[in-house]
């Protein structure tokens, strides 16, 4: 059976770890060549190797989000490898600090809005441009369910996550003619790395109880969809927000 992303070339930022290597793994195992690209290289590589020894065809691309030149390298790397650019996923993304608005330290909010915010329009603005000669593509920005609701303590993650969605709508209707879909994800809370770097376990319990569904969400549960939206089954699906979150966002 021929496989929904045979022939297609996707870039997934930040995936080393987390969703981002979920997200990988099931493009991957749909048939995408699949460029890995994260800022951390051991688990890039580790990412690769494994994406290999199941027999897909995978290469590491280390990249900063938050720096343009890099976008730049990384998309020029994926076109050099593969021929060209189907499917991105913006997924980089840090927690930040914690802090009232009163209190949060200022190099804390420049470097989320960086990563998180930043790093989406310089994705975009690389992406999209190598994906027009091939009549169209799929953008993929990991957003969350705080950029839709506030949470305590994390503004600049929340305002970063906000302005994921105003981006991806616009994005979406500056290149919907061209056959660019543009959509955002929206995910509750994930056991990743992330979440349990930075909470502790009565935390991770307080915030299982926010979600219908009374338990967090699994990296693979992102990837189901964000492979779906890569595909031509989501075909009249642009400018969206998706959310993959337990139910977090029905209160
Ligand atoms: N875990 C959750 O509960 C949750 C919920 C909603 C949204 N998200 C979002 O999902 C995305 C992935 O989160 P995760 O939980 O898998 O995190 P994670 O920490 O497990 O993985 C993030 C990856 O991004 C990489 N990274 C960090 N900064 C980078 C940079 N400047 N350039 C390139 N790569 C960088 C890290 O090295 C890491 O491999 C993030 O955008 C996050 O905001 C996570």
């Amino acid at each position: 059976m021929t496989k929904l992303l045979e022939n297609k070339v996707a870039l997934v930022t930040g995936a080393g770890s987390g969703i981002g290597q979920a997200i990988a793994y099931q493009l991957a195992a749909e048939g995408a060549r699949v460029v890995v690209s994260d800022i951390n290289d051991r688990a890039g590589t580790e990412t690769v190797a494994r994406m290999k020894d199941l027999g897909h065809a995978a290469i590491f691309v280390r990249a900063d989000t938050a720096k343009p030149a890099d976008h730049e390298a990384l998309v020029a790397a994926a076109v050099k490898a593969f021929g060209g650019l189907d499917i991105a996923v913006n997924n980089a993304g840090i927690g930040g600090p914690s802090a009232p608005v009163g209190e949060y330290p200022l190099d804390g909010w420049d470097k989320v809005i960086a990563v998180n915010l930043n790093g989406v329009f310089y994705g975009m603005r690389y992406q999209i441009p190598a994906m027009l000669p091939r009549g169209g593509g799929s953008v993929i920005n990991i957003a969350s369910v705080l950029g839709q609701v506030g949470f305590r303590s994390s503004s600049a993650y929340v305002a970063a996550k906000h302005g994921v969605v105003g981006l991806t709508r616009s994005a979406a209707l500056e290149y919907g003619p061209q056959k660019v879909r543009v959509n955002a994800v929206g995910p509750g809370f994930i056991r990743t790395p992330l979440l349990e770097k930075n909470l502790s376990p009565e935390a991770i319990t307080h915030l299982e109880g926010m979600h219908a569904l009374g338990r967090l969400g699994e990296s693979q549960e992102i990837a189901e969809l964000v492979t779906w939206l890569a595909t031509e089954r989501a075909s009249f699906v642009t400018g969206a927000y998706y959310a993959a979150d337990g139910g977090y966002l029905a209160q």
